[in-house]
C-alpha cells in the first residue's frame, strides 16, 4: 500500500458528506466514488472533484488501486458489500448498522479475522462531542462511579423510502446502544465493554399496512441489557413510526459523583447533576467543548466546532456532533495499524447484535436472549 490510504466511498446520499473531509486528511487519498446512478455519479464526482468513478460496486472491487472501501449504501447491502470487500482484499469503513442478522455479524467478524484488514463501524455517535465529553469525564474520574446508562434514539422515519417503513426498530439501535458500552471500553489498552444479554419490551401499534414486511408490531421497543464483566445495566428506547416525539439521540451517564445527561430537545445543551443541596440548584448545563485538537489540523474544521455560524452552516461533512473527522482519523490510522480500529469487527457485532436480540426478545414476551460471544 502506498504512504496515503486510497479510499473508495460507495453510496453519495450520507456517503457524500465524507467525501471533503477524506480529501482534507494527509493520510488519505480520496481516489474513487460509486453508485449505480450515471447522472448521480457525475454530479457527485463534479462537484467535488473525484476522477474515479464507478456504478458497479463489483467493477470498484477489483481495481487494485483501491485499499479500502467506506461503504453508506442501504441497510440491507452493508454486510453483503462488507464481505466482498473483505474477500477482495480491501480495509472496509461501513456505516450503521453493521448487518441486520446474527449470521451476518458471524460471518463479517469470521472474513474479518481471515482477510486481517480493518473492519470498523462508522458509528457517529462514539465520536460525537457530547459522548467525547461525557467520556473524557469518566475517565478523568470527575463522574466517579457509573451506575446506569441510558440511551434513548427516537426518529420519525414515516416517509422513508425502500427498506425503512416497518422496520423493526431495534435493527438500527447502535446510536443509543453504543455510547453505553464505550463509556465503559478503552480500546487502545485492549479493554472493551461487551452486551451479554438483553430483555425487551415492545410497546404501542405501527399502522396495520406497515406490519407484515418485518412482521414487527411495535412502535416502540425498550430494553435492558447486561454488560459482560460489570454491575452495570444500561437501558436503550427506539421509536421509528406512529410516535409523537422531535429527533432524540440521548445519553445518560448516571454515576456517584456527576451524572450527566444528553439531550432532551435536540441543540439543548447536556445537563450534569451533582450531589448536595440545595437540590433546585444541582442542574446544570454546559457548553460542551471542541475536541477537534485530537486530529490532524486540515480536518479539524470538520468537527464544526469553529465559532462562526454562517462559515458552519454551510461546512459540508460537520455532522452528527462534529463526528465524521474523528471517524475518517480513526480509521485511517487502524487501516496504517497505527491504532485498533474502533469500533472494530467484533466490537461492531456486539453492538449491532445487542439490538437484533433484542426484537427477538421483544417478540418472545420479554424472554432474556444471550448476545453471541463472536
Ligand atoms: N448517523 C449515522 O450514522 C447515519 C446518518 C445517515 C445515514 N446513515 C446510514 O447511511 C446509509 C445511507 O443513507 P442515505 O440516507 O444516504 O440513503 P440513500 O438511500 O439516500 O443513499 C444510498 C446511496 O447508496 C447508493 N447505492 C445503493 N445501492 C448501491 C449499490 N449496490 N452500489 C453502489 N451504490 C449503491 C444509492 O445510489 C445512494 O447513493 C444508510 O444505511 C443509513 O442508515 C447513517
Amino acid at each position: 500500500m502506498a504512504n496515503k490510504v486510497r479510499v473508495a466511498i460507495v453510496g453519495l446520499g450520507f456517503g457524500s458528506e465524507f467525501i471533503p473531509i477524506f480529501q482534507a486528511h494527509p493520510d488519505a487519498e480520496m481516489y474513487a466514488i460509486c453508485r449505480r446512478d450515471r447522472a448521480e455519479l457525475d454530479r457527485v464526482g463534479d462537484q467535488f472533484g473525484v476522477a474515479k468513478r464507478y456504478t458497479s460496486y463489483d467493477e470498484l472491487l477489483k481495481d487494485p488501486n483501491v485499499d479500502a472501501v467506506h461503504i453508506n449504501s442501504p441497510i440491507p447491502d452493508h454486510a453483503p458489500q462488507s464481505l466482498a470487500a473483505l474477500r477482495a482484499g480491501k480495509h472496509v469503513a461501513c456505516t450503521v448498522p453493521m448487518g441486520v442478522s446474527i449470521d451476518e455479524c458471524r460471518q463479517l467478524v469470521e472474513a474479518q479475522r481471515k482477510s486481517g484488514k480493518t473492519y470498523m463501524m462508522m458509528e457517529t455517535v462514539v465520536y460525537s462531542r457530547e459522548y467525547l465529553f461525557a467520556k473524557d469525564l469518566y475517565d478523568r474520574g470527575t463522574l466517579g462511579r457509573i451506575q446506569f446508562l441510558r440511551g434513548s434514539h427516537q426518529q420519525d422515519m414515516d416517509g422513508w423510502p425502500g427498506y425503512w417503513p416497518g422496520l423493526p426498530p431495534m435493527w438500527y439501535a447502535t446510536h443509543c446502544v453504543s455510547p453505553c458500552l464505550a463509556i465503559l471500553s478503552d480500546p487502545a489498552k485492549g479493554k472493551v465493554a461487551l452486551a451479554e444479554s438483553v430483555v425487551c419490551h415492545g410497546s404501542g401499534r405501527i399502522r396495520e399496512d406497515m406490519i407484515p414486511k418485518y412482521n414487527s408490531p411495535f412502535a416502540i421497543e425498550t430494553a435492558t441489557f447486561k454488560i459482560k464483566g460489570t454491575d452495570v445495566v444500561a437501558e436503550v428506547t427506539r421509536s421509528l413510526f406512529d410516535t409523537a416525539r422531535q429527533y432524540r439521540e440521548s445519553f445518560d451517564v448516571t454515576a456517584s459523583n456527576v451524572s450527566f445527561e444528553w439531550q432532551q430537545v435536540e441543540n439543548e445543551k447536556p445537563i450534569l447533576h451533582m450531589r448536595g443541596l440545595p437540590e433546585p440548584e444541582i442542574p446544570r448545563r454546559v457548553s460542551v467543548p471542541d475536541f477537534a485538537g485530537r486530529l490532524p489540523e486540515p480536518i479539524r474544521k470538520f468537527t464544526g466546532a469553529i465559532h462562526d455560524a454562517t462559515h458552519l452552516s454551510f461546512l459540508q461533512g460537520a455532522g452528527h456532533g462534529g463526528s465524521h473527522p474523528h471517524l475518517v482519523h480513526n480509521f485511517l490510522q487502524a487501516v496504517l495499524g497505527r491504532q485498533p480500529a474502533f469500533p472494530d469487527a467484533p466490537t461492531s457485532a456486539n453492538w449491532t447484535m445487542v439490538g437484533i436480540c433484542a426484537h427477538e426478545s421483544a417478540m418472545k414476551g420479554g424472554e432474556r436472549v444471550q448476545v453471541p460471544a463472536l
